[in-house]
C-alpha cells in the first residue's frame, strides 16, 4: 500500500529514516534548558516583545561567553512566548556558570522522553443518541481546540475529516500554520476545518542525532502513535472501523466535533520514538500562543527527584505556563507500574492519567494436548493466521535456545537466541518482557521460522492481557499462579508444556460486556507522589488496553522496521498514552459547556464524579494482583463523561493557589515573583502545602497531633445543601467542619475545614485509605483521602 500512496523519493528516504546527513554531533556539548520564569510581557506578545526576549536570552548567554555571537550559535530555541527561557548546547561548565546568574530559576540537561477507539467511549457510557450524554450536553466539544504533542498526525485519516464543520474559532491565532507535506498526487492540504494546525519542533533531537533528510521536515506522522492518541481526544465518528478483522466499530474521539492541532515534537530513531525535551518545551510555548484550550501531551516527565523537583522538568514547566494562560494540559501517568512510586508529571497543576481496561476484550482460545491430556485457556490476541483445526507442535523458547544465548534471554525470546532448527513450523512459547510493547519477541520468533507465539506473562504484568499487532500469530497468556521454578523467581512457570504437547490457536475474535471492568492495568504507574507527597497522583484512570484509534498509513503495524505491513488506517495500542487523550477528550465536552470554567474546575468535575467502582459494582481490581487497587493506582478513579459534565460543586483554583503551594514548598519569593509575570507576589503566610484546594486529599506525614487542612467548594449547580460524609479510615478520627453547606446561586464558594487525627495504636509508615463525599441528593462530590502516620 505504501508505494501507491508516496511519491519514490520519500518512500526511499523515509526507509533510511534511520540515517542522517550529519553525523554525532558536537562533541562533548549537551543541550541544557535554561528556565527563567515568566516573561514580562503580556499574554499577547508583540513581535517587538518577541525580539526584546531573544535579545535578553542573547545576553545573558553571551556574559559566560567571549562574544554575543558565540552565544546565538549556542542557543537552539528561545522561548520567547509564554515560557521565559531558552535551549543551548553547552559544555557542562558553561552551563554551571549560568546557573550561578541570580535571574536564572533553573538550568538542567533536555531530558530524552519515551512515548509511554471503538468501544472505549461507549464503555465509559457516552452515547450519541443518549439525550443527556455528555456528548449531546457538551456538543461534542465543538467549542474546543486540542492540541497534541506527539509523532504527528496522518491528516488524511478519515478521523480528521472536516465534512461539516463550520469556520475555524476565532479565539485560533495559530492562522494557516500547517508543516505538513502533501501526498504526492493529492491536491488535498492537509490541514483542514478539523486538523487547524501542524508544526514540528526538532533542533533538540538533530542537535544530538544530526539532521533529519529535509523531506523529513513535517509534522506528518510516520509511526501511528499521534495519529491514534489525537483520533482518541477528538477524532470524528468513522464508521467500520477495525484491524485484522477485530474491533469493528464506529471510531470516534471524546470530542469528535473538537478542532484539533498536532504538534510534533517524538521522532523516530529505531523502533521507538524519542522526543527531546527542549523540542517538547518549545511546543508547548507555541500551543499556549496558537490559543488551543487544552493540550494533551504523551511523553513521560521525570521521576527523578531533584533538589529544584517541579523546575527541572519540561512537562511541569511548561504547564505551569499553560495553566496561568487558562489551558489545562492533560499527560499520561507513565507505563513504569507497578512499582509504587513509578507515576510521573506529578505537578499539581498537570491532569496526570493511568491506565486501565474496558470491556471488550480480543480473544483466542488455546488448545494444548499432551497425550490424553486436553487443556484449554484463553488469552488475548489481535489475529490469528493458522488453521484453526491444525495442532502445531509447541516448543519452549528455552528448549530451543541457540548455544551462545543464555537461558533468561532465551525465555524472553530476545534477539539472536532462538535457533532456526528446532523452532522451525512450530509455535514457540516466550515470556513476555516489555510492560506494552513485545512485539520484538514476535520478530524474533518469526526469524526463526515460528508459526506462532505464546507468550506468558511474568510477575510484573500479572494479568493484562494485550492485544498487540504482533508479527505472526500470538496469544499473550496471564502470568501462572502458584510455584515458579526455582531460579525462575519472577518468571512464570510454563510447566504445562512439556516434550510432545501440540496446540491448536482459534481465530481471534471480539468480546463485548466483558467483567470486571475496569481493572487497572500492570503497567500503569503508580503512586504515591516522590516530587510532592501530599498530592495524591495519579489524579483519574481512563482506558489505556487494547485501544483501537486511527493510525498512520505509513508506519508498519508493528513499528517494527523489519514489518512491512503498511496502510492500516486503524490500530491497536496499548498504554497511558492511549487513556490520556480520552480524558483530554472529555474535558473538550466540558468547555464546551462551560466556556468560562478554569482548567482546575475542569479538572474537579472529571475528578470528583469518578468512580471507584467496576461494572460488576465491586471496587475495581489491580491486574498486578488481582486484589482491590489503591487510589495510588488509579487516583480519584474512573472517568464517568455524562456526570462530570455536572458535578454539582468544583474544587476551584487560580495561579495565586499554585503560587501560595509553592511558597509552602519552600521556594523562595523571588522565583515565585518571576512565575507571576515578574509581579511582586506576597506569599501568605499561614499557607501549608496540604491546603492547596484540590480535589483530592493526601497527608503523607501525619504525627499524633491532630492536623486541620481547608478546602473550599465553588458551587457550579442549583441552589442545594450538601451533606459531608467520611468513610472510615482504620485507625484516624476524621471530621469535617461545618458538615452541612448551603449554596444559594452559582459561583458561590464555601470553606471547610477537614480535621485528621492518627490513633495511638495506629501503625507507622502505611498508608491508609477513605472518601469524603459531599452530596445533596443528586450530586455526589468525591475527594479520596489518603493518610499515614510517619
Ligand atoms: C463491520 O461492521 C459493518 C457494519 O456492522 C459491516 O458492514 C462490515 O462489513 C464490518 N467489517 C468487518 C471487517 O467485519
Ligand atoms: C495525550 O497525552 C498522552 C499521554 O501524555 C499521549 O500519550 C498521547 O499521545 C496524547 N494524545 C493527544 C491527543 O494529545
Ligand atoms: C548466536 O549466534 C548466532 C549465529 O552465529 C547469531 O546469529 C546470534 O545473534 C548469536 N546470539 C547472541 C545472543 O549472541
Amino acid at each position: 500500500m505504501g508505494s501507491s500512496i508516496f511519491g519514490h523519493k520519500l518512500i526511499l528516504s523515509s526507509f533510511f529514516l534511520f540515517i542522517f546527513l550529519l553525523g554525532a554531533v558536537h562533541g562533548s556539548k549537551k543541550c541544557y534548558i535554561v528556565y527563567l520564569g515568566a516573561h514580562s510581557h503580556g499574554p499577547s506578545p508583540t513581535s517587538l516583545d518577541l525580539q526584546i526576549a531573544t535579545h535578553s536570552h542573547h545576553n545573558l548567554l553571551a556574559s559566560i561567553f567571549s562574544s554575543e555571537e558565540k552565544a546565538k550559535e549556542a542557543i537552539i530555541y528561545s522561548y520567547n512566548r509564554h515560557i521565559n527561557g531558552f535551549a543551548a548546547l553547552l559544555e557542562e561548565e558553561e552551563a554551571a556558570d549560568i546557573a550561578k546568574n541570580p535571574n536564572v530559576v533553573s538550568v538542567f540537561l533536555s531530558k530524552q522522553h519515551k512515548l509511554h477507539t471503538t468501544r472505549s467511549w461507549e464503555f465509559l457510557g457516552v452515547h450519541k443518541n443518549g439525550k443527556n450524554s455528555a456528548w449531546q450536553k457538551g456538543r461534542f466539544g465543538e467549542n474546543a481546540i486540542i492540541a497534541n504533542i506527539d509523532t504527528g498526525v496522518w491528516p488524511e485519516s478519515e478521523s480528521f475529516s472536516d465534512e461539516g464543520f463550520g469556520p475555524v474559532p476565532s479565539k485560533w491565532r495559530g492562522a494557516n500554520v500547517c508543516q505538513i507535506n502533501k501526498l504526492p498526487g493529492s491536491r488535498k492540504i492537509p490541514c483542514n476545518r478539523k486538523l487547524i494546525g501542524a508544526r514540528f519542533f526538532n533542533k533538540a533531537f538533530e542537535a544530538y542525532n544530526g539532521q533529519l533528510d529535509p523531506l523529513l521536515h513535517t509534522a506528518r506522522d510516520f509511526v501511528g502513535h499521534g495519529t491514534h492518541t489525537l483520533s482518541t481526544a477528538a477524532g470524528n465518528f468513522v464508521e467500520g472501523a477495525s484491524v485484522f478483522a477485530v474491533g469493528n466499530g464506529t471510531a470516534k474521539g471524546g470530542s469528535p466535533r473538537a478542532r484539533v492541532a498536532a504538534y510534533k515534537v517524538c521522532w523516530s530513531l529505531t523502533d521507538s520514538a524519542n522526543c527531546y525535551g527542549a523540542d517538547v518545551l518549545a511546543a508547548i510555548d507555541q500551543a499556549i500562543d496558537d490559543g488551543v484550550d487544552i493540550i494533551n501531551l504523551s511523553a513521560g516527565g521525570s521521576h527523578v527527584v531533584t533538589p529544584e523537583g517541579i523546575f527541572t522538568d519540561e512537562v511541569s514547566i511548561g504547564a505551569f505556563h499553560a495553566i496561568a494562560r487558562n489551558i489545562l494540559l492533560v499527560a499520561s501517568a507513565g507505563n513504569d507500574g507497578p512499582t509504587p512510586g513509578s507515576v510521573v508529571n506529578v505537578a499539581p497543576w498537570v491532569f496526570t492519567i493511568a491506565a486501565s481496561t474496558i470491556d471488550r476484550d480480543f480473544t483466542s482460545t488455546l488448545t494444548i494436548a499432551n497425550g490424553n491430556n486436553n487443556q484449554q485457556t484463553t488469552g488475548a490476541s489481535l489475529f490469528v493466521n493458522l488453521p484453526p483445526n491444525q495442532a502445531f507442535s509447541l516448543i519452549l523458547a528455552t528448549d530451543a535456545k541457540l548455544s551462545n544465548a543464555t537461558f533468561r534471554d532465551a525465555q524472553l525470546c530476545r534477539r539472536g537466541t532462538l535457533d532456526p532448527r528446532k523452532v522451525h513450523g512450530k509455535i514457540v512459547s516466550c515470556v513476555r518482557e516489555g510492560k506494552i510493547k513485545s512485539v520484538g519477541e514476535g520478530q524474533e520468533a518469526l526469524s526463526a521460522g515460528a508459526k506462532g507465539m505464546i507468550l506468558d506473562n511474568q510477575q510484573q504484568s500479572g494479568n493484562t492481557l494485550l492485544a498487540e499487532p504482533h508479527v505472526l500469530s500470538t496469544v499473550n497468556r496471564p502470568k501462572k499462579h502458584g510455584k515458579t521454578k526455582p531460579g525462575l523467581s519472577d518468571l512464570t512457570a510454563t510447566d504445562s508444556i512439556s516434550l510432545g504437547s501440540t496446540i491448536k490457536m482459534s481465530p481471534a475474535r471480539t468480546l463485548f460486556g466483558r467483567e470486571p471492568a475496569p481493572i487497572m492495568a500492570s503497567f500503569s504507574s503508580r503512586g504515591p507522589n516522590k516530587i510532592q507527597p501530599s498530592i495524591l497522583k495519579p489524579d483519574v484512570t481512563a482506558p489505556g488496553v487494547n485501544i483501537l484509534a486511527a493510525y498512520s498509513l505509513f508506519a508498519s503495524a508493528s513499528n517494527l522496521i523489519t514489518d512491512t505491513r503498511r496502510g492500516f488506517p486503524f490500530n491497536v495500542l496499548q498504554g497511558t498514552s492511549m487513556s490520556s487523550p480520552h480524558v483530554a477528550g472529555i474535558a473538550g465536552l466540558l468547555k464546551t459547556l462551560h466556556p468560562n470554567w478554569s482548567p482546575a474546575a475542569i479538572k474537579s468535575a472529571i475528578m470528583t464524579t469518578a468512580t471507584t467502582r467496576d461494572n460488576t459494582n465491586k471496587p475495581i481490581k489491580d491486574a498486578f494482583d488481582k486484589i482491590r487497587a489503591t487510589p495510588f493506582a488509579y487516583g480519584s478513579g474512573h472517568v464517568q463523561p455524562d456526570l462530570a459534565i455536572d458535578p454539582g460543586l468544583v474544587y476551584d483554583l487560580s495561579l495565586a493557589d499554585y503560587l501560595n503551594f509553592l511558597c509552602a514548598s519552600g521556594y523562595d519569593q523571588q522565583l515565585i515573583s518571576t512565575l507571576n509575570f515578574n509581579r511582586i507576589f506576597i506569599c501568605s503566610g499561614s499557607y501549608k502545602v496540604t491546603d492547596l484546594n484540590y480535589p483530592s486529599i493526601t497527608l503523607p506525614n501525619l504525627g499524633l497531633k491532630s492536623v486541620t487542612i481547608s478546602r473550599t467548594v465553588t458551587n457550579v449547580g442549583p441552589s442545594s445543601t450538601y451533606i459531608a460524609n467520611i468513610t472510615h479510615v482504620v485507625g484516624y478520627n476524621i471530621t469535617v467542619v461545618p458538615n452541612s453547606l448551603s449554596f444559594k446561586k452559582i459561583g458561590e464558594k464555601k470553606t471547610f475545614q477537614v480535621i485528621v487525627q492518627a490513633r495511638s495504636v495506629t501503625k507507622r509508615g502505611t498508608y491508609q485509605f477513605g472518601e469524603l463525599r459531599w452530596t445533596d441528593g443528586k450530586h455526589i462530590v468525591k475527594s479520596p483521602i489518603t493518610v499515614r502516620r510517619k
